[in-house]
């Protein structure tokens, strides 16, 4: 028979650490790279096919699924809480001010249906967002990352705090620098990220107030001339389509045209602005105004932890049938 060398009370006690051990182990999330290896091979070429398709249809999808990773990871989790309709009971997201000019989510549905055509209820809509995001970014001229999966469904809108996580236009760049400190992201990783406003539109409800009644100094007066021609009114109707794009040069690539933009004084929002004029941020600013491969490893390498905020476990979350929907 065999004895252990443990006395009683030991063997108890490892027993109970052991316990202990896997218990925690069973609340973690386990995101991993090519999680779906064994459950739906193809899941990460799906979606980028799709990725691709739409960009040729709609280029500015991939714009919209970079903006997607920010607006779901940074409230709370990587969970696809952003996708989620108003229901009973449930307030989407979406209706959020913070989400104001956000568009193509009935695309990301289109990605979900050729992945659910060929693993039912398998990848999760978490997941959807962040692939899509990964290779929206490509299409725009980032460089490829690998990208863990595994990320898990909410069953909740957070509807009512999007605007405690999800910074303003116009808020003080310590500010903003402290929301993203608080998911791990520091100074150097905000100023890559912010790039992504090398792509895309503002609409001019959130710029008007750098326009009128006069012109913020921070701003180029031969830009100012510009955008108050985009913007005639400083009272804009928001249903209106009235919008001026980030980057006028290269509109449509991920690049390291905004740095060089926001040198000149032509950011659009106050946040871009501030970059320039704060000291925790110039440095990287002037740094990936002239050299875009830096540029782009501190995007990729901040794109990816913003992609791996605070994953959903198996018992926490769930795989979304409709990304719209809870189960
Ligand atoms: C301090 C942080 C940020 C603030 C205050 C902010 C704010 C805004 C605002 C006000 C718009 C324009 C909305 C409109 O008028 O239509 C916008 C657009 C956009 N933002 Fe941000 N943003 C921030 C960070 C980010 C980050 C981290 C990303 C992604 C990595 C991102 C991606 C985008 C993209 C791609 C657009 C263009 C969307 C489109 O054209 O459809 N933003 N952002
Ligand atoms: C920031 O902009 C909002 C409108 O989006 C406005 O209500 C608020 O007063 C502004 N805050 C500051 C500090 O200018």
């Amino acid at each position: 028979m065999a004895t252990s060398n443990f006395s009683p009370a030991a063997t108890r006690f490892i027993t109970l650490l052991f316990s202990l051990v896997l218990l925690l182990h069973a609340g973690e999330s386990d995101i991993r790279l090519n999680y779906y290896s064994e459950s739906c091979p193809r899941a990460e070429e799906i979606v980028k096919e799709q990725v691709t398709k739409l960009y040729h249809i709609h280029g500015n999808t991939a714009v919209s699924w970079v903006r997607n990773l920010f607006h779901d990871c940074m409230v709370k989790s990587c969970d696809a809480s952003l996708l989620l309709e108003n229901t009973k009971g449930l307030e989407s997201e979406k209706m959020s001010p913070r989400s104001f000019g956000m568009r193509n989510f009935k695309y990301v549905n289109t990605i979900k249906q050729a992945v659910e055509k060929e693993c039912a209820e398998t990848v999760s809509c978490a997941d959807v967002i962040a692939l899509s995001a990964r290779d929206g970014a490509v299409m725009l001229g980032a460089p490829h990352i690998a990208m863990k999966t595994g990320r898990k469904d909410s069953t909740e809108s957070y509807a009512g705090v999007v605007e405690n996580f999800i910074p303003n236009h116009n808020d003080s760049m310590s500010f903003v620098l402290s929301q993203f400190q608080a998911i791990g992201i520091d100074a150097e990783g905000v100023v890559a990220l912010l790039g992504a406003h090398s792509v895309g539109r503002v609409h001019c409800t959130n710029l008007v107030h750098r326009l009128y009644p006069e012109v913020d100094p921070t701003l180029d007066p031969d830009y100012a001339i510009y955008l108050k021609n985009r913007c005639p009114s400083p009272y804009p109707d928001p249903q209106a389509v009235e919008y001026s794009r980030n980057d006028r040069k290269t509109p449509m690539i991920l690049d390291n045209m905004y740095y060089k933009n926001i040198l000149e004084h032509k950011g659009l929002l106050i946040v871009d602005q501030q970059l320039v004029s704060d000291p925790n941020t110039s440095p990287f600013v002037e740094k990936m105004a002239s050299d875009m491969g830096y540029f782009h490893d501190q995007f990729s390498r901040a794109l990816l932890l913003l992609s791996e905020n605070n994953p959903l476990s198996d018992d926490q979350g769930e795989v979304r049938k409709d990304c719209r929907y809870v189960n």
